[in-house]
C-alpha cells in the first residue's frame, strides 16, 4: 500500500492538537498519585475503585485525549477531510472530555456516585461530538485507502465501547442492576482496547511508519485484511451479550483470534523496521519498536493464559502489557515525532524561511532517550506489580516521572514555537 501525500494546506491551527497533547501528561501524574494512595497493592485485585480510577486516568485521561487530539490533525492532513465546524467541534470535545476524565476517576476513588453521574453525561457528549464529526469527515474524505477503513472501523468500535461504558457507569453510580454486567464489561474493554485503540494505531501506522521511519510500506495482504478482521472478531465477541448464551468457548476463540491478528501486526511492523533505509538510532523508532515487542508479549501471554489456570493475575498482566507496553510506548513515540514536526511546520508555514529551529532543537533527543530508558524500567517493574506491592509503587513512581518528563518536553516545544514566533514579529 502506498502512503498518501499529506494535505498540509488543510492542517488545523497548531493549538488544536497541542491542547490535547499537553493536557495528557497530567493524567499520568494523577494515575500515579491514585495508585500510591491505595492501602494495599492496587493490582492484586481486579476492578477495585483505585484500579478503575487509575485505569481511566491512563486510558481516558492520557490515551483517549491523545488519540482524539491526533484525529483533529490526521483527518484533515492524512485523510484530506477536515472535521465539520472544527472550531466549535474541538471545544465541544476537549472541555467535556477533560472534565469527564477528571470526574470519572474521582467518582471511583472517592466512592461518590454524584461525581460519576456528572462524569458519564459529559463523556457521552464529548465522545458523541467526536464520533459524529469524525464520521462526517470520513464520509466526505476523497481518500479511499486502508488507513481510512481502519479509522472508520475504529470509530464504529468506539460507539459500542462508549455505550457499554456509559451503561456501566450509570449502573455503578445508581446501583441499578444490569442484565449481564460481566458481558457488558467484556464488551466495553474489548471494543475500547481491541477495537478503537488497536484499529486506530494500525490505521495510522500504515502511514507514519513508512513516512517517519523510512521503512518499506506495509504489504497489501495485511492492509487489505487486518482491520476488517480485527473488527469482525470484536463484533463476534459481542454475540453472547446480544443473544444471552454461555460464551466461554466463543470468548476464548475470539480472543485467541484477536491476539493472533495483533501479533501478526507487531511482527510485520518489526520486520519493516529492520528493513528501514536509514539505520541511525532514533528514540522515536525505539519507542515504536518497544511497543511492537510488548504487543507480541501480550499476545503470547493472552493465548497461553487459558492453559495456565493455576497462575493468578495473568489477565491483569496482559491488559497492563497492552496498555503500558504497547499503546503507551507507541503514543510516546508518536508524540516525540509529531510535535516537533508540527512546531517546525507551522513556523515554516508562518513564512519564516531563516532561523527556523530544526526538530532536534525543538525537542532535544537526549531527553527522549532518557524517557525511553525510564519507560523501559517502568515496564520491567510493571511485570511484577500484581504480585509485589513494592513493584506497584515503583510503577507509580515511573508513571509520575514520565508525566513530568513528557509535560516538560511538550511545554518546551511550545516555548520554542512562541519565542520564534515573537522573534519573527519583532523583525
Ligand atoms: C466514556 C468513557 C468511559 C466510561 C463511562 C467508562 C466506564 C467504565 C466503568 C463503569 C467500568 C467498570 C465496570 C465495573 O467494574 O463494573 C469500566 C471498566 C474499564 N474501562 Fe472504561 N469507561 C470509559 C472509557 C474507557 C476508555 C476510553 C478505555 C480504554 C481505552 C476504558 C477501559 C476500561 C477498562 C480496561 C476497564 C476494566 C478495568 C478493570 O477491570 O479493572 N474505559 N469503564
Amino acid at each position: 500500500m502506498n502512503t498518501v501525500a499529506l494535505n498540509t494546506d488543510q492542517a488545523p491551527p497548531i493549538s488544536v492538537p497541542l491542547r490535547f497533547f499537553t493536557a495528557a501528561p497530567l493524567f499520568l501524574i494523577l494515575a500515579a498519585l491514585i495508585l500510591v494512595s491505595a492501602a494495599d497493592n492496587p493490582f492484586a485485585a481486579a476492578r477495585t475503585p483505585v484500579l478503575l480510577a487509575a485505569t481511566h486516568c491512563i486510558t481516558l485521561g492520557f490515551m483517549a485525549v491523545i488519540m482524539m487530539g491526533a484525529m483533529q490533525q490526521i483527518l484533515p492532513v492524512v485523510i484530506g477531510s477536515p472535521m465539520p465546524a472544527s472550531g466549535i467541534t474541538v471545544w465541544l470535545t476537549f472541555l467535556p472530555l477533560l472534565s469527564g476524565a477528571l470526574l470519572l476517576p474521582a467518582g471511583f476513588v472517592l466512592g461518590q456516585p454524584v461525581l460519576l453521574n456528572l462524569a458519564w453525561p459529559l463523556l457521552l457528549l464529548a465522545f458523541l461530538v467526536f464520533i459524529v464529526a469524525s464520521l462526517a469527515s470520513l464520509a466526505r474524505a476523497p481518500a479511499r485507502n486502508a488507513t481510512r477503513t481502519a479509522i472508520l472501523l475504529s470509530i464504529f468500535a468506539l460507539g459500542g465501547a462508549l455505550g457499554s461504558g456509559v451503561l456501566l457507569a450509570h449502573s455503578y453510580a445508581t446501583g441499578a442492576a444490569l442484565a449481564d454486567a460481566g458481558q457488558l464489561l467484556t464488551t466495553h474493554v474489548t471494543l475500547m482496547l481491541g477495537g478503537w485503540m488497536m484499529l486506530l494505531i494500525v490505521g495510522v501506522s500504515y502511514q507514519v511508519v513508512p513516512m517517519f521511519q523510512l521503512t518499506p510500506t506495509y504489504p497489501k495482504w495485511l492492509t487489505a485484511t487486518l482491520a476488517p478482521a480485527i473488527f469482525g472478531v470484536s463484533l463476534l465477541s459481542m454475540l453472547p451479550l446480544l443473544f444471552q448464551f454461555d460464551a466461554h468457548r466463543l470468548t476464548v476463540a475470539t480472543q485467541t483470534l484477536f491476539w493472533i491478528l495483533a501479533g501478526s501486526f507487531a511482527l510485520v511492523t518489526l520486520g519493516l523496521q529492520r528493513r528501514r533505509r536509514r539505520k541511525v538510532a532514533d528514540a522515536t523508532l525505539s519507542f515504536f519498536g518497544l511497543g511492537m515487542m510488548a504487543l507480541l508479549c501480550a499476545a503470547l501471554l493472552a493465548i497461553a493464559t487459558p492453559w495456565l489456570p493455576t497462575i493468578e493475575h495473568l489477565e491483569t498482566l496482559t491488559v497492563m502489557i497492552f496498555l503500558l507496553g504497547f499503546a503507551m510506548s507507541v503514543m510516546h513515540g508518536m508524540l516525540y515525532k509529531i510535535v516537533p514536526f508540527l512546531v517546525w511546520f507551522h513556523l515554516f508555514r508562518g513564512g519564516m524561511n531563516v532561523g527556523v529551529p530544526n526538530m532536534k532543537e525543538i525537542m532535544p533527543e537526549p531527553r527522549m532517550w532518557r524517557h525511553l530508558w525510564l519507560h523501559r524500567g517502568t515496564l520491567a517493574v510493571a511485570l511484577f506489580a500484581p504480585w509485589w506491592h513494592a513493584a506497584a509503587w515503583l510503577l507509580a513512581l515511573g508513571l509520575l516521572v514520565q508525566g513530568v518528563l513528557l509535560g516538560y518536553a511538550l511545554l518546551g516545544a511550545i516555548a520554542v514555537y512562541r519565542h520564534t514566533l515573537a522573534a519573527i514579529r519583532e523583525n
